[in-house]
């Protein structure tokens, strides 16, 4: 006995400390908009609370965390109590969990075929209820404990998406639910902004949304980049129900309220895990952050009949992406030199699985970065993976910081070669000065030139390149044109049969493009854009290389700085050098002459193309318009000649119609690529 109680008093001081702990995120997060750990970390606390509380129920007490969903009002806003409860939803974290939420709607409903569903981007950001009156915009209320929120009419009338009016026929009572959010971009810029003021910045978009819209002062909300998209109905008097959930969120877009356009039917399980496949491969090119997706049955007469269980409906389901975030320590911080000389901090981490991958390593960015963070080597620190992008360090949990924990130092010579390393003025990139003599750097140019949009030499790959210059074989790429056929085939992992097939990958690459060669120069900030540009402009490479500042900035979309790198490049000997081997060696382009006139349809016209195109990506697309004699741009200005706006176009589209820029969309590009005509 006298044990049990010893492990029971043990229990309840980790429940006690489980508790304290929660409720110090819960201040952090709802309170202060200032969340100190990532959402993963939160809910695994409160899953041991659940859990621990589920083996001894005489333990729960009404104040426990788990006694209540969100929070309570904080005081300076005015209580608003909604006329229907604002529910949440219930989650699902696999295909498998998806499958039991369909089958027991199956169940439910006792149907034998497929559900049909309405599939929408789980928006994150805050649920608002917005309530009109007889058309009328008349109060806004977060969703707070789900019973009451608060009152932010003010802040959600600074919405600039937001109708003071609904259109057309109003009913007497309509409150819509929705959600508020920022979207990236304007994230972005706000924290850009605050940086700049050296002020906080927001941790993420949510947290940007929260903080925004639970201002006290609407003057500082209106100044806040802020979105909403309405996803369903509270209350209502006087609405002419529909049938189905989909024609709702019709009526809501007939009433001018936004809707997201990424909202499809889907036909049962299949379908919404199709959907949740599909959203995901695109969530990193939306304009907002999504964490998941929800699934709704259709039919608001099943709905109806499925009804709720405690806080959930059972007619709906959140289905999560895996967390893009997680908690791990910082074991050590390692410097890589780049292309162009770039020291890069790199993480070394104890392995963590975050962004639906293992993670043991992540960029820093630079030092100016290492030192806004204050990240030092055995803190315990945020790692994000969002998409495709390289892990980073987001931030660093300071209360978890041990005392041993030590700062990182930016090396004073080259980790690689031992040439000193410079930061050039307010530079936040440190360099390495060794230029060729450094083995990274040469590497890394050589990596560069053979990359696929640069020459694109099939197999000289990562490791070749590594053993090219270990062995003294490649020190420029102007050697990879003598390689012997013995030399390579006495490589490890090659042979005759892989040595032959890399040299007529090497024989290939002397046809190229101007534009191709220039980007393969690996000239600093000059990218594939400012390459095709510059080529475009200039027709021949003996025009560019004798061109001096003026000049080169005449080219579009190229200003002081690059015009700088362009010049100081070809100023210097090494470079010429190779230039002069390369061409010596029979690397070569079609003259401009043999591209123009009807080959050329588009020679004149700048287009700048932005948002995600469907059928094909931006980069071929930009490819294919300059393939006919077009320039692509990056940036919307009174010499563009269109603009093209894919899906969630932002800005740019905007800036265009400020400026009177002709707007196409994705099938006039279409039509341009296959007439090969410039639009009608
Ligand atoms: S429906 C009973 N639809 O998710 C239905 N919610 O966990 C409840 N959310 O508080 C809401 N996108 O803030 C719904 N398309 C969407 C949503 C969505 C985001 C949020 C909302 C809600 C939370 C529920």
């Amino acid at each position: 006995m006298a044990t049990a109680t010893a492990a029971e008093a043990e229990l309840q001081q980790r429940l006690a400390q489980l508790r304290r702990e929660i409720e110090q995120h819960n201040y952090r997060y709802y309170i202060l908009d200032e969340p100190q750990v990532p959402d993963a970390e939160y809910d695994r606390l409160m899953q041991a609370l659940r859990e621990l509380e589920a083996a001894h129920p005489e333990w729960v007490t009404s104040d426990s965390p788990t006694q209540r969903v969100g929070t309570a009002p904080a005081d300076e806003f005015a209580e608003v109590r909604h006329r229907v409860p604002m529910l949440s939803l219930d989650n699902a974290f696999s295909a498998d969990d998806v499958q039991g939420f369909d089958r027991r709607v199956r169940e439910r409903l006792g149907r034998e075929g497929p559900v049909r569903y309405s599939a929408e981007p789980k928006l994150d950001g805050l649920a608002v209820s917005v309530i009109f009156e007889h058309g009328l915009f008349v109060r806004a209320a977060t969703r707070g404990d789900g019973t009451s929120g608060e009152d932010v009419t003010a802040n959600v009338r600074t919405i600039r998406s937001m109708p003071l009016r609904l259109r057309g026929a109003a009913p007497a009572l309509l409150e819509a639910r929705g959600e508020v959010f920022m979207p990236v971009a304007g994230f972005e810029r706000l924290n850009a902004e605050a940086a700049a003021r050296g002020e906080k910045v927001f941790v993420n978009p949510r947290n940007a949304a929260a903080g925004s819209l639970r201002q006290l002062d609407p003057e500082v909300t209106a100044g806040r980049p802020l979105d909403i998209f309405f996803y369903g109905l509270g209350a209502q008097e006087g609405v002419d129900l529909p049938a189905r959930h989909s024609e709702v969120l019709a009526l809501l877009a007939q009433w001018g309220l936004r809707v997201c356009p990424q909202i499809r039917l889907v036909e049962g399980v299949e379908g919404c895990l199709e959907y949740y496949r599909e959203i995901g491969a695109r969530r990193a090119s939306l304009a907002y952050q999504i964490d998941g997706v929800v699934y709704k049955v259709d039919e608001l007469a099943a709905q109806t009949s499925l009804g709720f269980v405690a806080r959930a409906p059972r007619w709906a389901v959140a289905h999560k992406f895996a967390a893009e975030e997680a908690l791990t320590r910082l074991r050590d911080v390692e410097f890589q030199v780049g292309r162009t000389g770039a020291l890069t901090p790199v993480a070394r981490l104890e392995p963590v699985f975050v962004g639906g991958v293992t993670v043991s390593n992540a960029t820093l960015h630079n030092m100016d970065e290492v030192q806004r963070k204050d990240v030092r080597i055995g803190d315990t620190v945020v790692v994000r993976r969002a998409g495709d992008v390289i892990p980073e360090v987001a931030r660093v949990i300071l209360e978890r910081r041990p005392p041993e924990a030590r700062s990182i130092v930016l090396p004073a010579v080259c980790p690689v070669c031992a040439s000193v390393v410079q930061r050039e003025g307010d530079e936040a990139v440190a360099r390495c000065t060794g230029g060729y003599r450094c083995s990274a750097q040469r590497k890394e140019r050589l990596r560069h030139f053979a990359a696929r949009r640069a020459l694109d030499i099939e197999g000289l790959g990562e490791k070749l390149v590594d053993q090219l210059v270990d062995a003294g074989l490649a020190q420029s790429p102007a050697d990879v044109f003598s390689l012997s056929r013995q030399s390579l085939a006495n490589l490890d992992r090659m042979g005759e049969k892989s040595a032959d097939k890399v040299l007529r990958a090497i024989e290939r690459a002397k046809h190229t493009t101007f534009a191709r060669f220039l980007f393969a120069l690996g000239i600093r900030d000059v990218g594939e854009a400012t390459a095709a540009n510059l080529a475009a402009h200039f027709g021949s490479l003996d025009t560019l290389m004798q061109a001096d500042l003026q000049r080169v900035q005449q080219a579009p979309d190229v200003g002081p700085v690059i015009a700088a790198r362009v010049v100081e490049f070809f100023a210097d000997s090494a470079n010429r050098d190779v230039v002069k081997r390369l061409q010596a060696a029979g690397v070569t382009w079609p003259a401009p002459t043999e591209v123009l006139a009807e080959q050329a349809p588009l020679s004149g016209l700048t287009f700048v193309l932005t948002g995600t195109l469907e059928s094909l990506s931006r980069e071929a697309a930009e490819d294919a318009l300059r393939a006919l004699g077009a320039k692509a741009s990056g940036s919307v200005s009174s010499k563009t000649s269109y603009l093209v706006a894919g899906r969630d176009a932002g800005s740019k589209l905007r800036k265009a119609s400020e400026l009177g820029v002709p707007i196409l969309d994705e099938s006039a590009l279409r039509q341009i690529l296959e007439t090969k005509r410039p639009p009608t």
